[in-house]
């Protein structure tokens, strides 16, 4: 058996990588270390297999637990655990530069204590910045870092970090950067949850601005499988971006659920544009197509009807969340309470 260790393995993700990593390999065991903070829930991993899944309560900034946790026969860290949600770093950016960057160190630090033979940064495109509307631009590996927000600063942080563990230790390392990620499990903070979630229920879809700012979309399976992919071929020191080529501007998106579930357009509201609000992301996959040999294989439309039928049938799962310290946020993040219709 090959050990690996996964961190923020409860969160959206993770566990999606968790899920298929031991659907699809027979000799891979997984140490999933994370510190379930609001994000990361233990029921994303109901009915993964005991035998090759064990998960450690843990915080990445705490050096003595990644160290008693993370085993010396261990071929691999890939460090999925972060503050992820760009709205939360512009209320507060302190946990977002402790985890993100810290944390981070730390990962490189255990991984050099032990040997570990390979590390995996899982880095996101908004670390890019912004690229203009109704351009032909795409961000690919040689665009410039130039992140916006404080979250896309911790994570570019978290990437110079890597690099220089590498440069200074020869720790290898390999950093892969996604696109918008929808499907299972996702917290529903981030855009498509939240609709499909508020439009279950007939309540008001907030969106920001003017609607028409642009993301590059993936269904989960496929960026993790990227990821995997990655880990098995990717050049110590290089970095890969991920996506489907599939474009969408928020508003499109948010119809889109409406019109599966049947709801009226009515719903949407226009509220208060995002500070520093990124226009467009969109990512040229070309070198992770041809280096490594990943394409995506879920279509917009496959990937969106399972994401929503997930949501339908798991209604106990979003309830349980909108029950809790999400009230709060949402609150103060929207100025209206969960529920308002
Ligand atoms: P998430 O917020 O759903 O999950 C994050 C997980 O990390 C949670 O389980 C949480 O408990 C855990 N965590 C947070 N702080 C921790 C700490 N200090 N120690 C240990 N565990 C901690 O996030 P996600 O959407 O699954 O994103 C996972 C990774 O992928 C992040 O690094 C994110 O930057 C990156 N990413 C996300 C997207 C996306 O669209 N969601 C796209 C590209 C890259
Ligand atoms: O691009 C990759 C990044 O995608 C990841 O690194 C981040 O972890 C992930 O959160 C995501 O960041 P975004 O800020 O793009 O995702 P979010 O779902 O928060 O927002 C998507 C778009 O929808 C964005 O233009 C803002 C808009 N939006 C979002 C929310 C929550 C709204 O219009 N209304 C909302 O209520």
């Amino acid at each position: 058996m090959k050990k690996i260790f996964v961190t923020g393995g409860a969160g959206f993700i993770g566990s999606a990588f968790i899920r298929l990593v031991l659907d699809e390999t027979s000799d891979v065991e997984i140490i999933d270390f994370d510190a379930l903070t609001y994000a990361g829930n233990l029921d994303n991993l109901v009915g993964l297999d005991e035998n090759r899944h064990k998960f450690i309560h843990g915080d990445i900034r705490n050096r003595e637990a990644v160290l008693n946790a993370l085993p010396d026969d261990c071929d691999a860290i890939f460090n999925f655990a972060a503050e992820s949600h760009v709205d939360r770093s512009i209320h507060s950016a302190d946990e977002f530069l402790t985890t993100n960057i810290i944390g981070t160190q730390v990962l490189l630090d255990a991984a050099r204590a032990k040997n570990i033979r390979r590390f995996v940064q899982v880095s996101t495109d908004e670390v890019m910045g912004t690229l203009p509307e109704d351009d032909t631009a795409f961000f690919n590996e040689d665009s410039p870092i130039q992140p916006n927000s404080p979250y896309a600063a911790s994570k570019a942080s978290a990437e110079l970090v890597v690099r220089a563990a590498r440069e200074t230790f020869g720790i290898d390392a390999v950093i892969t950067r996604c696109g918008n990620n929808y499907g299972p499990r996702q917290f529903p903070e981030k855009l498509i949850p939240l609709m499909i979630a508020n439009a279950m229920n007939d309540e008001p879809l907030p969106v920001y601005g003017d609607g028409k700012n642009v993301r590059d979309w993936i269904y989960v399976e496929d960026h993790a499988r990227a990821i995997w992919m990655v880990y098995e071929k990717g050049k110590s020191g290089e970095a890969y971006n991920i996506g489907a080529r599939n474009e969408r501007q928020n508003l499109e998106v948010v119809t889109s659920i409406l019109d599966s579930l049947g709801k009226p357009h009515s719903l949407i509201k226009y509220v208060t544009d995002r500070l520093g609000h990124d226009r467009r992301y969109a990512i040229d996959a070309t070198k992770v197509e041809n280096e490594i040999g990943w394409k995506t294989q879920t279509t917009w439309e496959e990937g969106l009807a399972k994401t929503i039928r997930w949501y339908q049938e798991n209604q106990d799962w979003v309830e349980r969340i909108r029950n809790g310290a999400y009230r709060d946020y949402y609150k103060k993040h929207y100025g209206m309470e969960v529920g308002t219709v």
